[in-house]
């Protein structure tokens, strides 16, 4: 009977192994339309994943994680920063969303992240004085609440807090930016003393966008030519190796070479620019994954490293700042279902993930351009509106909608708006340009979507109830 169950245990602990120890994901919700967090979770379950990253801390989202057993890392957005530099407040957040959660049955927090990105170079340091103050609260606050030997603080950052100078581009020479080398060897003490992980994004795919001359093969795991670090001697034959490599160079000449680091977003998107599409996806996480669950490592840092793909699902509503590309990095659609194949177990089968069970659609009803419309004056200006609310960065250059004609520009936008706008007939009018049809516009690679309902945790539908109470309250007076 012992060894019985023991060998079950072995069997068991065998199959699951490589796809367990490794794999977390990013769960943003920036969708004008979310899926309800339940259904979130069930997916997650249902295809093993195991660890998650949040953006927040949101009541909802956490009281679907209550009792999944999934390991979580919550997250203290950066306009909250400043409020954490006084600890009484930092106290009062780690009560509220952290040990308020750590009972039986409760969410199992293992990490908070403290901001996200703070040093990104294109926020002009707006958060160099409140991140490590915040970041000293908050493990303190865990400590003193008891919970510090599990739950660590981190601070996810941007790859751009790092690199090697110019005339010795290669992993072994990397350092911490100049203007923040002092704050990065503070902060990675602190983190190091409280045996907190360092955290990393890391984003092979931003290497290739807006930069022609940047070595194509290079940002996947495949064909490449490799490069020699003149430091070194070593062969690097990707930019993800690289990139990680020249952080731990960089830890190693702060003084902390053999800190655990984590990887909190990594992957590749599949809509809004020409290198974003579900062929690069594809060759991307099959190079990726099954080095991940092989625990292969890097150069320096060879075994197992723990990693949180970006992202789970894609998001309509997130800034385009960084690029039209930004709202389509899940491995599901908005809807929770399967982009491409993607094999978990690092095995590369060729099968999809599950996708989210029992989704509720909008009726399959589009809006599209009225082809008997007389007066095209209004065309772009009710175009431009159109996309100013609701999502068209799938009409851009290398873009699944791109070869649409100029009608079918102008359906697509029309119908992503009446579609955010949860098909209400009056934004389906466009000055007389538009017209509902029951018949499914989508054209070749271009899916004219049908949304989902706005699941009743969005604050969206909330907002809109109030503002028509508080109309027919007037009405009434
Ligand atoms: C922390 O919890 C409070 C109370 O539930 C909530 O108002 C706040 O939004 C949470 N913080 C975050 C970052 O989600
Ligand atoms: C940073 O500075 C640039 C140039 O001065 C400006 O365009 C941008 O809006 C600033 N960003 C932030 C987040 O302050
Ligand atoms: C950060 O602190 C320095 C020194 O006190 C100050 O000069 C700088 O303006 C501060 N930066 C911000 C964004 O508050
Ligand atoms: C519309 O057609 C597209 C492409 O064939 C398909 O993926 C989508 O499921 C269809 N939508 C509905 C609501 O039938
Ligand atoms: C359709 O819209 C895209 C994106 O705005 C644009 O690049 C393209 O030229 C348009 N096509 C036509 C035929 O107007």
């Amino acid at each position: 009977m012992g060894s019985f169950w023991f060998l079950k245990w072995v069997l068991f602990v065998g199959l699951l192994g490589s796809l367990v120890e490794g794999i977390g994901v990013n769960w943003g919700t920036m969708a004008s339309h979310k899926l309800p967090p339940k259904t979130v979770v069930q997916m997650l379950k249902d295809n093993g994943i195991q660890k998650v990253k949040l953006f927040d801390a949101d009541q909802n989202t956490m009281t679907a994680l209550a009792g999944s057993g999934l390991e979580v890392m919550v997250a203290i957005p950066n306009d909250q920063l400043s409020a954490m530099n006084v600890y009484d407040r930092a106290k009062e957040w780690v009560k509220r969303n952290v040990t308020r959660y750590n009972f039986n049955g409760g969410v199992n927090i293992k990490y908070v992240a403290v901001g996200n990105e703070p040093f990104l170079k294109s926020y002009n340091g707006s958060f160099m004085n409140t991140t490590f103050p915040a970041l000293q609260n908050i493990q303190n606050a865990l400590n003193e609440a008891g919970v510090g030997d599990s739950v660590k603080a981190t601070v996810p950052l941007n790859a751009d807090v790092y690199g090697s100078p110019d005339n010795n581009n290669y992993p072994s020479f990397g350092r911490f930016r100049s203007d923040i080398s002092d704050l990065m060897t503070q902060i990675v003490q602190f983190m190091n003393k409280n045996n907190a992980p360092f955290t990393v994004n890391i984003y092979p795919f931003l290497s290739l966008y807006g930069n022609d001359d940047f070595p194509f093969n290079y940002a996947f795991f495949d064909g490449a030519t490799p490069i020699v670090d003149s430091g070194t001697g070593i062969q690097y034959t990707n930019v993800f190796d690289a990139n990680f490599d020249t952080l731990v160079s960089s830890l190693k000449a702060a003084g902390y070479g053999n800190m655990n680091i984590l990887i909190g977003e990594v992957g590749w998107p599949t809509d809004g620019d020409k290198n974003a599409n579900v062929g690069n996806a594809i060759r991307f996480y099959n190079g990726l994954l099954p080095r991940l669950a092989g625990n292969v490592g890097t150069p320096l840092r060879p075994g197992h490293i723990e990693v949180y793909l970006f992202s789970l699902l894609d998001e309509d509503a997130k800034s385009i700042a960084p690029g039209n590309f930004e709202r389509h990095w899940g491995i599901f659609g908005f809807d929770g279902k399967p982009k491409f194949p993607m094999d978990l177990s690092g095995q590369n089968q060729n099968k999809f993930l599950v996708g989210a069970q029992n989704v509720q659609y909008l009726a399959p009803k589009w809006c599209v351009f009225n082809p008997n419309a007389k007066d095209l004056s209004k065309l772009a200006d009710n175009i431009d509106y159109a996309c100013t609310f609701s999502d068209c960065t799938a009409l851009g250059y290398g873009s699944s909608c791109n070869n649409l004609d100029a009608n079918g520009n102008a359906s697509y936008a029309f119908n992503m708006y009446y579609q955010v706008q949860n098909q209400d007939d009056y934004a389906c009018n466009f000055q007389g340009l538009a017209m509902v049809t029951t018949q499914n516009a989508s054209q070749g690679t271009c899916n004219f979507i049908t949304e989902i309902p706005s699941s009743s945790t969005s604050t969206g539908p909330t907002l809109m109830c109030l503002v028509l109470l508080v109309v027919s309250t007037f009405l009434l007076l």
